[in-house]
């Protein structure tokens, strides 16, 4: 079989990956964090109960942050300081979030943006304009499937960051 040629720096990397329960979601956000730093942007989308905020918590525990990541229904958003010398992790709902970035910097989140790693729910259209950079995670159910734990994962990386970020590692 013909070797895939390496992707060019601003093509998208992708990965799909199925998921078949909410402890492998974690996990999967365990080891996603691992390839996480400092500035990046993770967009979370799917449908209500699809595992966005399940994912975000195995994300706060690779990445060590302080508090449990729970769903930010009655916040905007929520700070999570690292218990090391990591970047804290920024979870933002921003599904009541009307107007977008200039929304997102009034937030007085005390923290700055691109010394954190920030994961938006519900980010569509709205924060796009952070960094051109960014990891997109789709996850939906499959129609038909089943047993309703599998979700099927999507993870493409926009941008030169995400080119030689490693995300591959994620499917092995
Ligand atoms: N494979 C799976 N991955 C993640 N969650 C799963 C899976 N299978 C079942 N679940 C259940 O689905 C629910 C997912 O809830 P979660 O809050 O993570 O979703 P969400 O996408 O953040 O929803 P919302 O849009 O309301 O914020 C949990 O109750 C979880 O136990
Ligand atoms: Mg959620």
């Amino acid at each position: 079989m013909e070797r895939p040629a390496a992707p060019a720096a601003h093509e998208a990397a992708e990965i799909r990956l199925t998921i078949t329960s909410p402890e492998q979601m974690r996990e999967l956000g365990r080891r996603l964090a691992k390839l996480l730093r400092a500035g990046d942007l993770v967009m979370l989308s799917g449908e209500l109960g699809a595992g966005k905020t399940t994912l975000t918590r195995g994300l706060g525990e690779g990445l060590g942050v302080r508090g449990a990541v729970t769903s930010p229904t009655f916040v905007i958003a929520r700070v999570h300081p690292s218990l090391g010398d990591g970047p804290p992790l920024v979870h933002v709902d921003a599904y009541r979030l009307a107007g977008g970035l200039d929304e997102m910097e009034d937030l007085d989140l005390d923290v700055s943006l691109p010394d954190s790693v920030i994961v938006v729910e519900w980010g569509e259209g709205k924060v796009e304009e952070l960094t051109e950079d960014r990891l997109q995670v789709v996850i939906h159910r499959a129609v038909g499937d089943t047993t309703d734990e599998v979700r099927h994962v999507t993870l493409t990386g926009l941008g030169e960051r995400w080119a030689e970020a490693g995300l591959e590692t994620l499917t092995g």
